[in-house]
């Protein structure tokens, strides 16, 4: 596609803005996004999708922030979530409540409530006790809570262990031996609206073999539920594509969705309402995050680059050992590039963000780490009290400020001085 980051006249940009210009106007760490890269991903799905009845809903746990989320409804999106606070924010960002399904194991009856009046879409069900504690909520409230059940097809994504769900041995949806009788239970509680039947089998997924698999499986219970009576309005497919960190292949949206296409005709299941639910293959290449090089740290085994941003900015290294791109804001050719393990300044060994990157840097310069829109600012902390990043989005020659920099007063803002003696 169109290279939404890119370098040009020596150093680098975000469509039409130079990213040192928005490091010096707004500091590091900052991430750094791009709408056209946002909504050409947004248009990938669609487009691929068109000329069937399908909704694409954004798995907005990939980055929540409300300016993303907002570009992402505005280009045509629906929204999964995975919590009340998700639910106020794709609310907040303006989403038909209808264009929204509920995932995730442990939802709260508040949580319920909560959706059940704003009138979401479908409530993704991950477990027959789930089913019951809806089913009381929605009829304490005098409405019938529309589900589908989440079923787990059983199949191997290969993909890192922390981020594949759709094993039996995942704490994640209803076993496939079991999805019939659970959907006989769901159909006969009054509380409920059976609607649908959901699937999702991991995330950065990177063959087409494991969603056909899934499909597979999961068509065959929707040909056994529907034999017993009960109408399934719509099929999810859920998320999981992944995209190139390092060298991945992943197939494109167009790809994925037209191999699933053919075996939905071929088995007879063309015409039905198609939902997905991407987060990572929307956002995770539209955005950067711009550190600055702190302190050099040569040794005699390892060469440390000290930097400012860190795991609780960027915890994907840390936690999956993930690779992203490091690449300086402007190349450098009057100093030698070497090996450097790039770390941050929090206090643990596994604070790093790569390791052995040949770069060729002085203290004072910005790095660009890629691939950093999805799973970074959604999973920040305040770790070592570190305040949040601030975000920017560029548009053409445009950018907007969409998430302030956090201070240290709004990391307390809810703690209390001691006041027992
Ligand atoms: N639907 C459900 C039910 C999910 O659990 C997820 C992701 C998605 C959709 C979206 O998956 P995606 O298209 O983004 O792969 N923090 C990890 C990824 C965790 C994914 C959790 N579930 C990472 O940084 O790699």
């Amino acid at each position: 596609g169109a290279p939404y980051v890119a370098y040009r006249d020596g150093e680098l940009w975000v469509e039409d803005v130079p990213l040192a210009q928005l490091a010096r106007e707004h500091g590091t760490p900052l991430f750094v996004y791009s709408l056209a890269a946002l909504r050409a991903a947004a248009a990938a799905w669609q487009q691929a999708l068109a000329g069937r009845d399908a909704q694409v809903c954004y798995a907005m746990k990939a980055n929540s922030t409300l300016a993303i989320v907002q570009a992402l409804v505005q280009a045509g999106c629906g929204v999964d979530i995975v919590s009340g606070g998700e639910l106020a924010r794709a609310l907040r960002a303006g989403v038909a409540p209808d264009r929204i399904v509920f995932s995730g194991v442990g939802k709260t009856r508040a949580e319920m409530r909560a959706a059940l009046q704003a009138g979401i879409g479908c409530f993704n069900v991950e477990s027959r006790a789930e089913l019951e504690v809806l089913d009381a909520v929605a009829r304490e409230l005098g409405v019938r809570a529309p589900v589908s059940l989440r079923v787990n097809p059983d199949v191997d994504a290969q993909t890192h262990p922390y981020i594949s769900t759709g094993l039996r041995d995942n704490k994640f949806g209803i076993a496939h031996d079991e999805a019939l009788d659970a959907y006989r239970h769901a159909a006969a509680l009054p509380g409920l609206q059976v609607v649908g039947i959901d699937c999702h089998i991991g995330s950065q997924i990177t063959t087409i073999a494991p969603y056909l698999d899934a499909l597979d499986r999961v068509l065959d219970l929707v040909e056994a539920i529907e034999a017993d009576g009960i109408a399934l309005h719509h099929l999810d497919l859920g998320g999981g594509l992944g995209i190139e960190y390092h060298g991945e292949q992943p197939p494109t949206p167009q790809a994925l969705v037209q191999a699933l296409l053919a075996r939905l005709d071929a088995r007879g299941h063309g015409g039905r309402r198609l939902l997905f639910e991407p987060g990572r293959s929307l956002v995770g290449n539209a955005g950067v995050c711009v550190t600055e090089v702190l302190y050099l740290k040569p040794g005699t085994g390892k060469n440390f680059l000290i930097v400012d941003a860190a795991m609780n900015d960027l915890p994907r290294p840390a936690m999956y050992e993930a690779w992203h791109a490091i690449a300086p804001l402007r190349p450098r050719s009057d100093l030698p590039a070497i090996e450097w393990d790039v770390v941050g300044p929090v206090c643990e060994s596994g604070d790093w963000l790569g390791r052995g990157r040949r770069l060729a840097v002085q203290p004072g310069d910005w790095l660009a780490v890629g691939s950093a829109g999805a799973y970074c600012m959604s999973m920040a902390s305040h770790y070592n009290t570190r305040g949040k990043a601030a975000e920017v989005l560029v548009a053409g020659a445009r950018s907007q400020l969409i998430r302030a920099r956090e201070t240290v007063a709004d990391l307390w803002r809810q703690e209390r001085v001691l006041a027992l003696d």
